[in-house]
């Protein structure tokens, strides 16, 4: 059986990672599945969004794949991290809204890939941590620079040096997760946030991503002049005349991405 589930509905594409035996660890097999079904994705106009899970209820993913580890050189080492790496930022990048259901233990590589989604939404019972100090290791999937830009440095050098996972509510107060629901509102809630988002002029919501993504790495005079580009691109669809027509018409809008 494939390591990754992927099921598209309305728009919504959601992929389960599935090793549940190893707690969704990543291997390669599955960063390799992943890099493909994104790729897939971000060309298909059929997804409007990606929803990224673990299968079972016990883990979203464990980390990358600890057997990997043994052994590996310097070299090895900080390729595993590259290619890692260049995988979540195509989530980041991919041009339309992802969001992470985390069902249970986002870890290390877990919790790097909840980071790279657009949105975070955690079950309840859910604990979220960096814990590769306790192996020997730092963070290599991104860890240490999107955790201090989600949640600042002082609560990011905490989660890195510490090692030690919290709890979901934790992850909520600390603005790492969007919201926390009970572990059956999880997809529920995941697939509604999601077909909020798709019901939106799509390239909106791509530059929207874009811009804020890209702009905290940007002296503030750039940023506004790349949000105003951006603002610039909108006007140029037919989905912002749809949209402001609409609006003036008092009807609802109807968005094409164009
Ligand atoms: N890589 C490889 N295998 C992993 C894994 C990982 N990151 N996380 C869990 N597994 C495997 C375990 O080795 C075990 O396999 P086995 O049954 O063949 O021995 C299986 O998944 C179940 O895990 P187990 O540790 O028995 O479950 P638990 O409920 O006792 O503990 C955790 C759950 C998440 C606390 C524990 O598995 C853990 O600490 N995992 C590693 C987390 C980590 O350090 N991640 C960062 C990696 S850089």
């Amino acid at each position: 059986m494939s390591v990754l589930l992927r099921e598209l509905s309305e728009r919504i594409l959601v992929l389960t990672i599935h090793r549940p035996e190893k707690l969704n660890a990543l291997n390669p097999e599955v960063v390799e599945s992943l890099r493909d079904a994104l790729h897939a994705a971000k060309g298909d106009d059929a997804v409007g969004a990606v929803i990224l899970t673990g299968s079972g209820s016990k883990a979203f993913v464990a980390g990358a794949d600890i057997a990997g580890f043994k052994g590996v050189t310097a070299a090895g080492a900080r390729e595993l991290a590259r290619r890692g790496q260049a995988v979540l930022d195509l989530l980041e990048g991919l041009g339309k809204p992802s969001i992470a259901a985390i069902n249970g233990f986002a870890l290390g590589g877990g919790l790097e890939l909840a980071m790279a989604c657009t949105l975070r939404i955690a079950s309840r019972t859910a604990r979220v941590g960096q814990p590769e100090v306790n192996l020997g290791l730092i963070p290599g999937y991104g860890g240490t620079q999107r955790l201090p830009r989600l949640v600042g440095k002082g609560r990011a050098l905490e989660l890195i040096l510490t090692g030690d996972p919290i709890p979901a509510e934790e992850a909520y107060r600390i603005g790492l997760v969007n919201r926390v629901v009970e572990p059956e509102e999880l997809m529920p809630a995941a697939r509604a946030l999601a077909a909020r988002i798709v019901s939106r002029a799509p390239l909106a919501v791509k530059y929207a991503i874009d811009a804020v993504n890209h702009g905290p790495e940007l002296p503030l005079g750039e940023a506004l002049r790349v949000e105003a580009d951006l603002f610039g691109l909108c006007a140029a669809t037919a989905d912002m005349q749809e949209g402001v027509t609409a609006f003036l018409e008092k009807r609802p809008a109807t968005f094409r991405g164009e």
